[in-house]
This record gives C-alpha cells, structure tokens and sequence, in this order.
C-alpha cells in the first residue's frame, strides 16, 4: 500500500516544535495578545519567571541606564522578549536557530527583532547589550560553556545573565532519564539533556559571570496562561484541519507524541526528576 503523502508542516518538521509554528504563524492575526504571550512563551514561560527576571534587570542596572537593549538567546517565538518589552519597557531582540520559530516571531511581535543565529556563535558584537537571557535553552545547546562564553562576548561588564532551566540535582537523575529513554518512555523532550545543577553554576562562573542569585523552585503555571495556550492549541489544529492537507495521519500521530511528551515531562518536574533553577550572574 502506498504511503499517506505527509503534510507539508510534517514533511519539514521543525526540531523542537514540529509543525506548530508555521501553522502558530498563520492564525497569528486571529489571537489576542494575551494569548500570543502565553502560548509563545515556550519552555520557561510563566508570569512570575518573567517578573523575576525584570525585577533584577532593574536591580542590577545602573540608575541613570535606560532599559536594554536585551538579548534573549534562544528566543523561540519571541514571547519572553515580547513581554518584557511590553510590560517592562525594556528594549529586547531575539536571537534563535529555528527559521521556523524566527518567522513566527516575527508574525506574533513584528516589535521584536529577530536574528537568526546559534547560541554557540552568536551574530552579535562585543558588549553591544545590557543583559543577555537563556531561558529554556541550556538543556538544548551541545557545548554550554561555549554559549556562556558567548553570551559575556555580547553582554557589557557589569552586565546581567539571567538563566532558567530544568536540571537534575544529582547524577540520579541524568541515570533515571537514560534508562526511561533506553526503555522507550523518554521523559524529557528530545534532544534535552539533563544537566546537573552544580556544573551549570560552575560553567556559568567559568565563563565570566559572577552568580549573584540562585533559586531552585517548582514552575508557577499562571491559569490564564494555561488556558491561553490550550486555546491557542486548539486554534492552531482546527486551522490546520480546515487547510487542503487537513490534519492528517502523521500530524495526529505528531501531535499525541507530543502530548504524551509534555505529560511525561510534567510528571518527571511533579516527580522531582528535574527541577527548575533560576540564577542571575553579573558580568565580571
Ligand atoms: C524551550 S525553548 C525556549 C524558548 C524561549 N527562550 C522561551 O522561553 O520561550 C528552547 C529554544 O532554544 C532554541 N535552541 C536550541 N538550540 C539552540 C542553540 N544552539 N542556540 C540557540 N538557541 C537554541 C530552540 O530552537 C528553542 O527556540
């Protein structure tokens, strides 16, 4: 029997997010911006997190300095980025690999600058920025070191990091993680890696920044913000149901596994496997 012909957003999936945003791009004008916040803010993304992150920002900031400009590295759909600039009036742009990610950005918060560009070698020049954020990106990047070294390159002295991940607190976890992928019930999303909280803390010192706060702490998901994503989720499948490809086999199949994935994942953060850490470091 032939093969059902994939749709186009399955054919040509985005690593991280599938097929979700190019069809998240295409509805963009449909969604309010409530819900473009919160369903671009992927990975990281709660309310309190952002205040937290602005809150230093303003700590950490000469008085007389205006806000920014920001880089936020691995900005994925410019939620973050976008809020901040709109409720924090804080001047931001967005560096991310994705093409796919970058265009529904720009489709979502044209406000937002967006380059395209790899956390390990960023297009950016020498201390052009006030304050660099990695937010949701240090489980993803190969090399850490070098993306915090990178990340001082384009940060001022006297400049802000401001990080937030998931990492394990012991060796326990990265083992847990390894035997529920070997056994075929991944925990994580692919391509995450389980990083240990002490080497993070240590790299980031390694790399030129001094850790000035440090918290461990569960996500605090923002019901508004829940509900919004889920809308935005449905509003993007019933738009990709109605295209002349419809919603086909395969996008079905996408969309289970990742849900199945983000089940798996909140029950690995609920189980204490991973925990999420959120640090703010000065450039030295
Ligand atoms: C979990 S998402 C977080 C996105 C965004 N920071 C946020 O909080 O909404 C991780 C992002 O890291 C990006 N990423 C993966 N590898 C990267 C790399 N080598 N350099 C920069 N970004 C990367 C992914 O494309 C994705 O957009």
């Amino acid at each position: 029997m032939p093969a059902t012909p994939l749709c186009r957003w399955c054919a040509e999936p985005d690593v991280e997010f599938g097929w979700y945003p190019s069809a998240l791009h295409e509805v963009a004008d449909a969604l309010p911006t409530t819900a473009r916040l919160a369903a671009a803010c992927r990975g990281t993304g709660d309310r309190p997190l952002l205040d937290r992150v602005a809150d230093a920002l303003d700590r950490y900031r000469g008085p007389s300095t205006a806000p920014g400009p920001v880089v936020d590295i691995g900005a994925g759909f410019g939620g973050p980025a976008a809020w901040l600039r709109r409720y924090r009036g804080v001047a931001t742009v967005g560096v991310e690999p994705s093409a796919d990610a970058v265009a529904a950005a720009r489709g979502l918060f044209p406000e937002v600058p967006m380059v395209r560009g790899d956390a390990m070698r960023l297009p950016l020049a020498d201390g052009a920025y006030e304050a660099a954020l990695v937010l949701g990106v240090v489980s993803l990047v190969d090399d850490v070191p070098r993306a915090l070294l990178e990340a001082r390159r384009a940060v001022r002295a006297g400049g802000v990091l401001a990080l937030t991940d998931y990492v394990g607190l012991d060796v326990s976890a990265q083992q847990a993680v390894r035997e529920a992928r070997a056994a075929g019930h991944p925990v994580l999303p692919v391509g995450t890696k389980v990083r240990l909280l002490r080497d993070v803390l240590a790299t980031v010192e390694a790399a030129g920044w001094v850790v000035v706060e440090s918290g461990v702490g569960p996500p605090e998901p923002d019901e508004q913000w829940v509900d919004a994503r889920e809308e935005v989720d449905r509003v993007v499948e019933s738009h990709v149901a109605r295209t002349p490809h419809g919603l086909g086999a395969a996008c079905r199949r996408a969309l289970r596994a990742e849900r199945r994935a983000r089940t798996r994942f909140a029950e690995a953060v609920d189980g204490g496997l991973v925990s999420r850490v959120t640090l703010v470091a000065r450039a030295v």
